[in-house]
């Protein structure tokens, strides 16, 4: 059976500064719908990306000391970093930057002027640099949308004839008056196109990061026109092969917040009329994520990090939350006590709790295997109607209502087994009878459990994967929701290997994702505008008291101690061995001795002089034959996290631009793991692998090492690095 085409995008981010929840929020909505319509059969196209151009941009790079592509390189890179982190399953990732993008920008051009809709003339008015909007009022007036003072412009520009398709677009949303949702966005735009429509000036000659207008090259193409077609970029559209644009375009959802309606709603639909393409099937504007009482925004320097919740609670509980806690549409509010509230309210003691307490007595009474008994009807009804009431609600956007569906069968399926005591037989169950009584229900709450998953799994992958495993069902990649009905559990599956799902937060968590937050707006001034997000960040030292409270409680390592015939032969290095550490490897792989001794540069006549700090150890001298050995590489950091029990060791993910490693290092002490996200070092990239604590370390962090108990200092660059550089 062919399947639907359902293609689903969210905004391209501005890369002008570093991802935030409010844009993860989107990105996670939108990864949502796709693996639901995934899980229905549907063939999914899910795009992401940057929006890369525009004065904005310019003035970000130039106050960074950057140029505008390397600078949007690095910013790009992290949000992409942050979506492959938390696992969002998007199809595509587009940068307007990409050559694919400007040759679609350039022929959409070509048509529109072809199709006569473009014209040159001249713009005298106020510009918002910050919205990239043209503001009609008078010289100096703030922008309407953000408050900011607007610029005058007074440019020979290109023009779009957006005048003429006042009513066409007014005969649009009152022939599909779903195509904006939800209501009270739709109202807003039909009031501003009632209002009457001005054409539209495209282009700008006064800066130059941006898309040449064709046969113009003095003019750049507005950012939001090169913006918009993204949607239609990525699929191909302008390129020689156009098979994506054919299959999947018009798109079926615009995913996007609510301030970027106009754009998304008025010129979008205009431009593809005038162009004679096809209209995206909907819009859909959710509201905004509220932090401490304003809209979260990099501008008003109030955002949190998705970094710092996934270090702590995990990217299921974030996605949980925003899904649970904001009603779609709506504005809602962040806070770091209601996430961790939700999360051991609903997935630790809820959903968690029913798993690992129902799978354990599985174990205990029927040797770890699905027994064989008679299902509950009420429980089983029950699962009937909420998979219908979870797809009514996904269908209408209703997220929130859809998991309160969904959570309110935990809490039945929860009575059940807490009013049926499987764990202690009533009076009226005779001994003989027991096995098949609590076959029953145990049959049952399992049956349950998998239903639920397979309705969650949208919202909570990670976790849903975990249980679909410890059903004993293998991998759950995809749910197939369009046969999920009761029953299909089979008596006689083996359970797989159980372990916690959500374990309970502590209730310091809330504090210490504060904490993190606090310390990341004192170190990285990335988080206002125009600054370079790409800062080095200053490393809080462990003395810091902030940063000392973080980690109250990290586990101390086990004392091991070397016997002497496991204390290294051969050049003695710096510092000593920690306990802990089995061998000189392991040693050298977590810092504890000196990796190459730190490097002074020294001018010859100084040597000759014999001036110069003294060189504390002296090594044989080597050919550069024997230093090529050494595969020196660049690194940039995308993942870095404790690791249990052993308090000097952190596990990074690196991202070599080729491959993707993990590395351990002993560097816990000095650098917290979430000031080294985004940092660029250098990694000795041909070290053979070595098991560390049972995890594998594929190479070593190159670092200076300090003072007598070599306190590390990462290696890095002053000039721009791409990653896999060699050091040579
Ligand atoms: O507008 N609450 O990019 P942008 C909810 N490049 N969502 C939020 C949010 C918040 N506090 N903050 C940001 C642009 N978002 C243009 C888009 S599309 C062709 C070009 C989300 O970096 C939300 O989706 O300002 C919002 O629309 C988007 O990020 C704006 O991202
Ligand atoms: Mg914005």
């Amino acid at each position: 059976m062919p399947s639907r085409a359902f293609y689903l995008s969210t905004p391209i981010y501005y890369v002008n500064a570093r991802p935030h929840i409010g844009h993860t929020y989107t990105t996670v909505v939108a990864d949502v719908i796709a693996r639901r319509r995934r899980a229905l059969g549907e063939e999914v196209w899910f795009l992401t990306g940057t929006d890369e151009h525009g004065q904005k941009i310019e003035r970000s790079a130039a106050n960074a000391g950057t140029a505008p592509q390397q600078f949007t390189d690095q910013v790009s890179a992290e949000f992409r970093g942050l979506w492959d982190r938390m696992g969002l399953s998007y199809d595509d990732f587009i940068r307007t930057t990409e050559d694919r993008h400007k040759r679609g920008v350039a022929k959409l051009w070509n048509v529109l002027k072809e199709r006569g809709f473009l014209y040159k003339g001249t713009y005298t008015g106020q510009y918002c640099v910050w919205d990239e909007l043209y503001v009609e009022a008078g010289p100096g007036a703030p922008c309407p949308d953000c408050g900011r003072t607007t610029e005058t412009v007074s440019e020979e520009n290109y023009f779009f004839k957006l005048s003429a398709f006042e009513n066409r677009l007014l005969t649009l949303y009152a022939e599909q008056p779903d195509f904006i949702q939800p209501e009270t966005r739709r109202n807003e735009v039909l009031a501003f196109v009632r209002g009457g429509l001005r054409d539209l000036s495209v282009s700008r000659t006064s800066f130059k990061w941006g898309i040449p207008v064709p046969g113009d090259p003095s003019h750049v193409i507005y950012v939001w026109l090169d913006a918009l077609a993204n949607y239609i970029t990525a699929l191909g559209y302008g390129s020689d092969d156009e098979s994506l644009f054919g299959k999947f375009w018009p798109a079926q959802l615009h995913v996007i917040g609510k301030e970027i309606s106009r754009f998304h709603c008025v010129y979008w639909p205009a431009f593809l009329m005038a162009a004679g393409l096809p209209l995206p099937r909907a819009v859909v504007a959710h509201g905004w994520l509220l932090f401490e009482q304003s809209k979260m925004s990099k501008s008003r320097g109030n955002i949190v990090r998705a970094e710092t919740i996934l270090a702590v609670l995990g990217a299921d509980a974030l996605r949980y939350f925003l899904l649970r806690e904001i009603v779609f549409g709506q504005d809602g509010s962040f806070s770091f006590d209601a996430l961790v509230g939700r999360y051991n309210a609903d997935l630790a003691n809820g959903y968690g709790n029913l798993v690992s307490r129902t799978l354990a007595m599985i174990v205990k009474y029927c040797e770890g295997v699905v027994p064989d008994g008679a299902s509950d009807p009420v429980i089983g009804d029950q699962a009937g109607m909420t998979i219908d009431a979870v797809a009514g609600e996904f269908q209408g956007l209703n997220f929130s209502k859809a998991l309160e569906a969904a959570w309110a069968y935990i809490t039945s399926v929860d009575g059940f087994l807490s009013a049926n005591t499987p764990w202690k037989r009533p009076a009226h169950i005779s001994e003989k009878d027991e096995a098949v009584w609590r076959s029953g229900i145990l049959y049952t709450a399992a049956e349950a459990i998998r239903i639920l998953t397979a309705l969650v799994y949208p919202v909570i992958p990670e976790a849903a994967a975990k249980v679909w495993a410890q059903l004993g069902l293998g991998e759950i990649k995809q749910a197939d929701l369009r046969h999920l009905s009761w029953g299909g559990l089979q008596p006689g599956t083996r359970l797989g290997a159980l372990g916690p799902v959500f374990p309970r937060a502590d209730k310091d968590a809330a504090e210490r994702m504060q904490a993190m937050e606090l310390e990341n707006t004192k170190t990285a001034p990335a988080a206002k505008p125009d600054t370079n997000p790409q800062a080095p960040e200053a490393v809080p030292a462990p003395s810091d008291p902030v940063f000392a409270s973080l980690n109250p409680a990290l586990p101390q390592s086990p004392s091991i101690v070397l016997t002497p015939d496991q204390v290294p032969t051969g050049p003695l290095p710096l510092g000593v061995f920690e306990p802990g550490l089995q061998s000189f490897e392991d040693a050298a792989l977590v810092g504890q001795i000196a990796a190459p001794a730190p490097i002074e540069m020294v001018s010859a006549s100084e040597v000759l002089a014999g001036a110069g700090a003294p060189k504390p150890d002296a090594l044989p001298q080597i050919t550069i034959d024997d230093f090529m050995k050494v595969e020196l590489r660049v690194a940039q950091i995308l993942v870095a996290e404790r690791v249990p029990k052993a308090d000097k060791l952190l596990r990074l993910e690196v991202d070599l631009g080729y491959e993707r490693r993990q590395i351990l290092a002993g560097i816990a002490e000095t650098y917290a793991p979430e000031a080294l996200v985004g940092r660029k070092v250098v990694i000795v990239a041909n070290l053979a692998p070595r098991k560390l604590r049972g995890l594998e370390s594929n190479g070593m962090v190159v670092a200076a090492s300090l003072g007598e108990r070599g306190k590390p200092a990462l290696a890095g660059f002053l000039d721009e690095v791409e990653l896999g550089a060699r050091l040579k």
